[in-house]
């Protein structure tokens, strides 16, 4: 390993199975590699069905005894991993912007909001009540109470190596789940420290397994979870391509199903906005992580009286923005994860220009100076875009905010929702008839309102349509990790 941090127990590279580290059962390894330089960052577990299937055994076993622990018990031990989160903070964000490639401060900044929802399920894990129901029959008495789902396998994106993962394994164990996890192949590292840190917390053997895996392997590691009934549910962040697959091949064992999947976010302004809060929003909402969130605008609509200062101001912010690694000071946007984003997000543009876009800033692959490396693409506006291009209908993923004209609030309305994806929604307007007529006609399951920055641990995350479904975080979030099971006693008269 070329890294090195304050605890050097957080570097894993084995599997995490009925708590102990393990290769993997093939012994075979893969590499993850610095996205800024594609080198060779460190070697992991490369898993095989046989390390997944162990991993629901350990899960499986350590169910019973998990459950049973008193939910004050179960919530003392998360509180312990989300200290020990904070206390390692700079080493997890320095794992997190290596393997990942975003700013150090964004990564600081991920490390307190994944930390955010470990804390935040903590304190549900005692409040997962039951109801009683108003019998018909005196001699009936009639309740409801939730119990844990079982064996949960999650499987987490590269976007957020550590609040995605997060937001998943804390609910999963306030509810009395155990857990089976799988991180993504580009950013293993991150989820691994995790779990050494729920290790040292105190979590007993088996609640929490983790196998890594290459591309290659994935369908193998995976497919033996969703063929597995002893895995009763399945939590996934990621595309709706795979999404779609996992309902389908899930369906044998009908497992319970939470879908966070890809967006292709509209972001109106309206031409009574107030523009300057409008392009900050926008900055925020568009350019985090270098527009790699699936809560990324990707559509920019703009009324026409307003578009060209809105382009003007926007193009000034984002000519402004700094392109560097991760750990250079004062970098703003980092490198891709990869050469396929890369690729995609030059596809993008190249046929945005084609189909009549204007270039107003950015536009090519960057190289050279901080930015050499293979995987840096400069912030990008575009304009006069319309909906025959590629990136109106697929989310880019990148650093590219293409602008789109539009006369009145119906065509907005109407454009914004067509698409078969419902993630994130926004719109800025100072008019509150309109506010409230948009906040219901946007087809998404979360809208920004004057406001580019949605998620937080206290709300609900998630999407409708082809975006998926099931609700990370709130009060909602425990839900999707609990069966509700109703109790009928009679004859007590
Ligand atoms: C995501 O990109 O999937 C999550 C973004 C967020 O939590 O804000």
């Amino acid at each position: 390993m070329v890294l090195k941090f304050n605890h050097p127990g957080l570097l894993r590279s084995d599997n995490f199975i009925g708590g102990r580290w393990q290769g993997s059962a093939s012994g075979a390894q893969y590499a993850v590699c610095d996205p800024a330089t594609g080198d060779t960052i460190a070697t992991v577990a490369d898993s095989t069905a046989a390390d997944s299937t162990a991993a629901v055994a350990a899960a499986h076993s350590a169910f019973d005894s998990w459950r049973q622990q008193p939910a004050p018990a179960r919530a003392q031990i998360i509180r312990r991993w989300h200290a020990l989160i904070l206390e390692h903070t700079e080493d997890l964000a320095r794992l997190i912007s290596r393997e990942q490639g975003k700013p150090l401060a964004e990564a600081r900044g991920e490390v307190a909001y994944g930390a955010s929802y470990v804390d935040w399920f903590a304190a549900e894990a005692v409040r997962s009540y039951g109801d009683i129901i108003p019998a018909p029959i005196a001699s009936k008495k009639m309740l409801v109470t939730k119990e844990p789902v079982g064996v949960v396998a999650a499987i987490t994106p590269w976007n957020f190596p550590l609040a995605m993962i997060a937001r998943k394994i804390a609910p999963a164990l306030a509810a009395g789940c155990t857990v089976v996890a799988k991180p993504a192949e580009d950013t293993p590292l991150t989820a691994l420290a995790l779990v050494a840190l729920a290790e040292e917390a105190g979590l007993p053997a088996g609640v929490l397994n983790i196998v890594t895996s290459s591309r290659e392997q994935v369908a193998d590691v995976v497919g033996a979870w969703l063929n597995d009934g002893r895995v009763r549910k399945i939590t996934f962040t990621g595309s709706t391509a795979v999404g779609k697959l996992l309902a389908r091949d899930s369906a044998a064992t009908l497992k319970r199903l939470s879908l966070e999947l890809g967006g292709n976010a509209p972001f109106i302004v309206f031409e009574d906005a107030d523009l300057d809060a409008a392009v900050e929003g926008l900055m925020a909402a568009k350019f985090r992580n270098g527009g790699q969130t699936c809560v990324c605008p990707n559509r920019v609509y703009v009324q026409e009286s307003v578009y060209d200062a809105f382009a003007e101001k926007l193009v000034a912010r984002v000519q402004a923005l700094r392109v560097g690694p991760g750990d250079h000071e004062g970098s703003q946007i980092g490198p891709m994860i990869n050469a396929r984003a890369v690729d995609k997000i030059e596809r993008h543009v190249q046929d945005a220009l084609a189909r009549g876009a204007s270039l107003l800033t950015g536009g090519q692959r960057l190289s050279g100076g901080v930015t050499n490396g293979p995987n840096y693409y400069a912030p990008t506006v575009l304009g006069d875009a319309n909906h025959e291009m590629e990136l109106a209908r697929d989310e880019t993923f990148g650093p590219v905010a293409p602008l789109f004209r539009f006369r009145d609030e119906e065509e907005a309305v109407n454009a914004a929702n067509d698409t078969p994806y419902g993630l994130a929604g926004y719109f800025y307007s100072r008019d509150v008839t309109r506010i409230w007529r948009l906040a219901d006609r946007l087809q998404t399951g979360l809208v920004g309102i004057n406001e580019g920055a949605l998620a937080a641990e206290s709300a609900p995350f998630g999407g409708i349509k082809e975006s998926g479904y099931g609700r990370e975080g709130s009060r909602y979030g425990l839900d999707d990790y609990m069966a509700t099971k109703y109790l009928c006693q009679g004859n007590l008269a």
